[in-house]
């Protein structure tokens, strides 16, 4: 017998929205592999894990021209675990696993010839999969691109004027967080739309900068940093297409940005960094993001400060630096809001810090908005530990330093 999960729907809860069709539709419609996509991204959790042992049937694959026997019903990634395969760790070069929903191309092998994602492309009896992917150019889901008014926390305050564009904005699909308010979620969970190699969605992004006239461009998601090895292409092809001047945004949570990362990417052009830590409280962490571990949720949270203190100290003379935080009163207290001030404080108080009022979104449609009053008593507290530079989004737009509301 073996163990396996499965996912069923909760009749009750589904609402026939269609999101498992459309956005992140399921690969093996037939018969359930397991591999949670659909789980996690439905909007209104219709979705439950069930367990079962079984008795196993096998199917022959072929890894790298071996063949290997291996249950039946597996996704690909499953079957390569199943033989001993290990995937990198998440934020490495290498083959990593980080979204699972099938939005960073990340786990993508040579599937039958294609190069295709692991993750959640079913096995077949007979298939052949290569997992040296050297030489292949990756890809990823891309929306956009647009032109924004407002840009993120990594947009210097004083080039947004709500009247000209300020930046050419792609984003991308897969996060490696599961926050059940995330506010961008149809991207965040799309694996559906064509993937792009980074010269594509560079080019893209270029051309709509050029026609908007842009001050910069930025790339956010999802979570842009999942796939190391598009994202270090894709900045290096918009160093080379765009003149020195222009700002390279990258809008990350910072969780996966290790000192090496950070180099890697500054070396290849970026020069402005928006990361987003949104807490100092693990606890909070969890229940923003959705983490179940609390030994992740510290790492990633740990991660993401150190991302923008080792930003700071190496990089601020020819960076970029903003700083993310998150406010909704079911989610955050003003006392960590000031202790995240301080923190920031205790860095530099000229850096940039914009906090998003984080409204009813995804599966948190019962959170409530916070008013306009609400966030200007949290642009207070931030600024009474000293903080320069604190930009609150709103619901009547976005409140900057001296009281200036845009918009
Ligand atoms: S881990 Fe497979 S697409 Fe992200």
């Amino acid at each position: 017998m073996i163990y396996r999960k499965y996912v069923e729907v909760v009749e009750d809860r589904c609402t026939n929205c269609k999101f498992c069709e459309l956005v992140c539709k399921c690969y093996s419609p037939n018969l359930c592999t397991g591999c949670l996509a659909c789980f996690w991204a439905c909007p209104y959790e219709a979705r439950r894990v069930k367990e079962e042992y079984v008795e196993p049937r096998f199917i022959e694959i072929w890894v790298d021209k071996v063949k290997y026997r291996v249950p039946a019903n597996l996704t690909v990634s499953k079957a390569l675990e199943h033989i001993g395969f290990k995937f990198e760790p998440l934020g490495s070069k290498g083959i990593s696993l980080p979204c699972k929903t099938g939005g960073c191309w990340s786990c993508a092998l040579l599937i039958d010839g294609v190069f295709e994602r692991s993750c959640i492309t079913p096995i077949r009896n007979g298939m052949e999969i290569i997992t040296n992917i050297k030489g292949i150019v990756p890809r990823r889901i891309v929306h956009g691109p647009e032109p924004h008014l407002v840009g993120g926390k990594g947009t210097p305050w004083w080039e947004v004027n709500y009247r000209e564009y300020v930046e050419a904005a792609i984003w991308v699909a897969g996060c490696n967080l599961r926050c059940p308010q995330c506010q961008n979620y149809h991207v965040t969970y799309d694996n559906v739309s064509k993937a792009l190699t980074p010269k594509e969605a560079a080019e893209e992004i270029v051309r709509c900068h050029l026609i908007f006239n842009t001050k910069g461009v930025a790339i956010s998601g999802g979570e842009p940093t999942l796939n190391r090895r598009w994202l270090k292409l894709f900045f290096e092809y918009l160093n080379k297409s765009l003149k020195p001047k222009v700002r390279r945004h990258l809008d990350s949570n910072g969780t996966l940005l290790s000192s090496d990362y950070i180099d890697e990417l500054v070396e290849s052009g970026c020069n402005d960094f928006g990361v987003e830590p949104k807490c100092v409280n693990v606890k909070t962490y969890m229940k923003i993001t959705g983490l179940s571990s609390e030994d992740e949720a510290r790492r990633y949270l740990e991660n993401s400060w150190k991302a923008v203190e080792y930003i700071y100290d190496k990089y601020r003379e020819k960076v970029f630096l903003g700083v993310g935080l998150i406010y909704n009163d079911d989610l955050v207290s003003l006392r960590e809001i000031e202790k995240a001030g301080d923190k920031i404080r205790s860095i530099d108080p000229n850096i940039q810090v914009t906090v998003l009022d984080y409204f009813p979104s995804f599966r948190r449609r019962y959170l409530v908005r916070p008013t306009v009053e609400r966030m200007l008593e949290v642009k207070k507290v931030l600024e009474s530990c000293g903080l320069k530079c604190v930009i609150v989004q709103t619901r009547s737009g976005h409140i900057g330093p001296k009281g200036v509301k845009r918009g």
